[in-house]
């Protein structure tokens, strides 16, 4: 590869999801100079997400810093949602239409008002219908369904369309989008302080590969569940994401009325699921949660279990067409808490959002542009400190689930 002369900036981002671009956007807004690289920019775990901003049926007893996080965000995703959509100039398919979860039968329902119970629990509003108010909201649910759970406040987005939107406020903002792979992280020669990143990109006028030096005051790592691979980040910062692999199907509803007209999670008999519509009569049906390693195929027993249950909750969808079959992997953490904050010198990472990354996005893209400013994080983010999982601290125990 030919060695080309350093690129200088304030600020390195390594990842373009939807952390790394929205982190590079605020930073640019503050005035940073800011690189991002990524091979593929938003086709990570952005590139699969359904985009539920769902701080209420994604909270699991036990994990209340996680929840006081999730609401924090959920707070911001109004103006943030404006905001992207101004200055990328395109819609993010922003909807705050709720969540409807419902029972398919007797068990289901014992599962649902369980759910409810823990939800009073930790203080979340739901209300609870009957299976014939849950499907006057919603006509295409099964005609068996026993009960349904209203989060009336959450909302829903379309990720690939956030990273769109996202990708053209930083071009907007002046942020540098380098198309490659970060081989490697550049620190000083003790290794105690990190000052950029080396990328291969194939940006040379006859396509051959080249060797990029970032060199940059801050690394921010947003790498998803890669970020722990990255040679040469020093041993201390390096975070023990792992992938948490999730498949999902995009339908597109069948002529004639919409058959889901909100977010729709499903208990279905004893198999969890969601259905999350966009405005182009797309329909996201999500999601398996399985631990296979790098394993990201998109499986036939993983497209049945999603469509099995899918049309036992909607029956009318065996009309859909089906769009799309997709698999990517959540960057998970020990404790489903996400590692925002400074990991080492010259170095703050942003990763492990696990099943919340696309809710988590507006609280983690402010609070790495005030830490690299120096000013403090928000209050909320003070759990996600990466350092929490260094030998000196040890690893949290994981947190109870549901
Ligand atoms: N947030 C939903 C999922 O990760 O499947």
């Amino acid at each position: 590869m030919t060695p080309r002369p350093p690129l200088r900036c304030d600020v390195a981002v390594v990842g373009a999801g939807v952390i790394g671009l929205a982190s590079a956007w605020r930073l640019a807004q503050r005035g940073a100079r800011v690189v991002v690289a990524d091979p593929a920019p938003g086709s990570g775990a952005s590139g699969v997400a359904a985009g539920m901003l769902a701080p209420v049926t994604e909270a699991r007893l036990g994990e209340e810093p996680l929840l006081r996080l999730n609401h924090a965000s959920w707070a911001r995703w109004p103006g943030f949602a404006a905001e992207v959509a101004t200055a990328g100039g395109r819609s993010i398919g922003y909807r705050a239409d709720g969540t409807l979860m419902v029972a398919l039968d007797a068990d289901d329902r014992a599962v649902l008002d369980d759910l409810a119970s823990r939800h009073r629990a930790m203080g979340l509003e739901v209300e609870v219908l009957r299976g014939r108010q849950a499907r006057a909201l919603e006509p295409g649910l099964a005609p068996g369904t026993r009960a349904g759970l209203l989060a009336a406040d959450e909302r829903s987005v379309d990720p690939q369309a956030l990273v769109g939107a996202l990708q053209a406020a930083c071009e907007a903002a002046r942020v540098e989008l380098l198309v490659g792979s970060v081989e490697r992280v550049v620190t000083t020669a003790g290794g105690d302080r990190v000052t950029g990143v080396e990328v291969a990109t194939a940006a040379g006028a006859d396509g051959a590969p080249e060797m990029r030096v970032i060199e940059a005051g801050t690394v921010v790592l947003a790498a998803g569940c890669r970020s722990r691979d990255l040679p040469g980040l020093p041993a201390v910062a390096r975070p023990p994401v792992r992938p948490v692999k999730g498949q999902v199907l995009t339908l597109r509803q069948p002529p004639g009325e919409a058959l889901v007209t909100r977010t729709v999670r499903g208990i279905v008999r004893g198999s969890s699921i969601y259905l999350v519509p966009r405005d182009d009569g797309r329909v996201v049906v999500g999601a398996t949660v399985e631990e296979r390693g790098w394993d990201i195929r998109a499986t036939a027993g993983g497209a049945y279990e999603l469509l099995r249950d899918a049309l036992a909750l909607v029956p009318g969808l065996d009309d859909a067409e089906l769009v799309a079959v997709r698999a990517g992997s959540r960057p998970g953490s020990p404790d489903d808490l996400p590692m925002i904050g400074t990991s080492a010198d010259g170095l703050v990472t942003a990763t492990g959002h696990h099943r919340n990354g696309i809710l988590l996005t507006p609280i983690t893209a402010d609070a790495v542009a005030a830490i690299v400013a120096g000013e403090p994080a928000p209050d909320e983010v003070a759990p996600c400190d990466p350092r929490r999982f260094s030998s000196s601290g040890g690893p949290r125990p994981a947190a109870a689930r549901t």
